[in-house]
């Protein structure tokens, strides 16, 4: 079954620690955790100490670092309590060296592409990632539209991995509701990030089943 990972950035900040559980109860899979500097990406959100206070509830925290040059970081973030590290291929100039990096500090290792860039990063660290993210959005800011062309790319990466006999999660950030969930689940995406869809709908388990229930093609 395809997995859920609600994005921390669009909860209510004063009552974190009761959204996480909110989520938790509402069968989401795993919480999505933002993390920006203000360079990679034109805005800031929150760092290792709330990411310390996260993994302190009940949901698998998966870590997405909107940063640059994130080695800087990743054992801090490893030890704050990550399950998923996953940094930008656009951050590094060290990709397969970050991600040896990710796994040898306990945790699962992502590769984010942004819209623009192509899934042929992928091809020459097959096997040193266990997520890759397509970026369905511009990153940086949630609440925003779904971009088509990425669906199609979500194809590209299910290609890739199924030619080279590669196994690993695809997971879709950035205008993830019930309308383009299906899609995104047909061409090939196993773990859907919603921020504001899921936050904000009225009922959040009725959300996150409907999720669920996408089916792959
Ligand atoms: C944006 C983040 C997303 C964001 C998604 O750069 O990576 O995880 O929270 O928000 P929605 O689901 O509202 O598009
Ligand atoms: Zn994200």
């Amino acid at each position: 079954m395809v997995k859920v990972a609600p994005s921390l950035l669009a909860a209510d900040m004063l009552q974190m620690g009761n959204e996480i559980e909110r989520m938790a109860q509402a069968g989401a899979d795993y919480l999505h955790f933002d993390v920006m500097d203000g360079r990679f990406v034109p805005n800031l959100s929150y760092g290792i100490p709330v990411l310390k206070a996260a993994a302190k509830g009940s949901l698998p925290v998966d870590v997405h670092l909107m940063i640059e040059r994130p080695e800087r970081y990743i054992d801090a973030f490893a030890e704050a309590g990550a399950k998923i590290i996953t940094i930008h291929a656009e951050a590094t100039v060290h990709l397969d060296r970050a991600l040896r990096q990710i796994r040898a500090a306990g945790c699962l290792a992502g590769v984010a592409m942004n819209p623009a860039t192509s899934p042929e990063c992928l091809r020459y660290v097959l096997g040193a990632f266990d997520l890759a993210l397509v970026m369905t959005i511009n990153p940086g800011f949630g609440g925003q539209k779904m971009l088509e062309s990425c669906v199609q790319k979500v194809a590209d990466v299910r290609r890739l991995l199924d030619d080279t006999g590669t196994d690993a999660m695809i997971e879709v950030d950035g205008g993830v509701n019930e309308k383009t969930a299906p899609k995104l689940v047909q061409n090939g995406a196993t773990v859907l990030v919603a921020g504001s869809a899921c936050f904000g709908a009225p009922d959040a388990a009725a959300f996150i089943r409907a999720l669920h229930a996408c089916k792959p093609m």
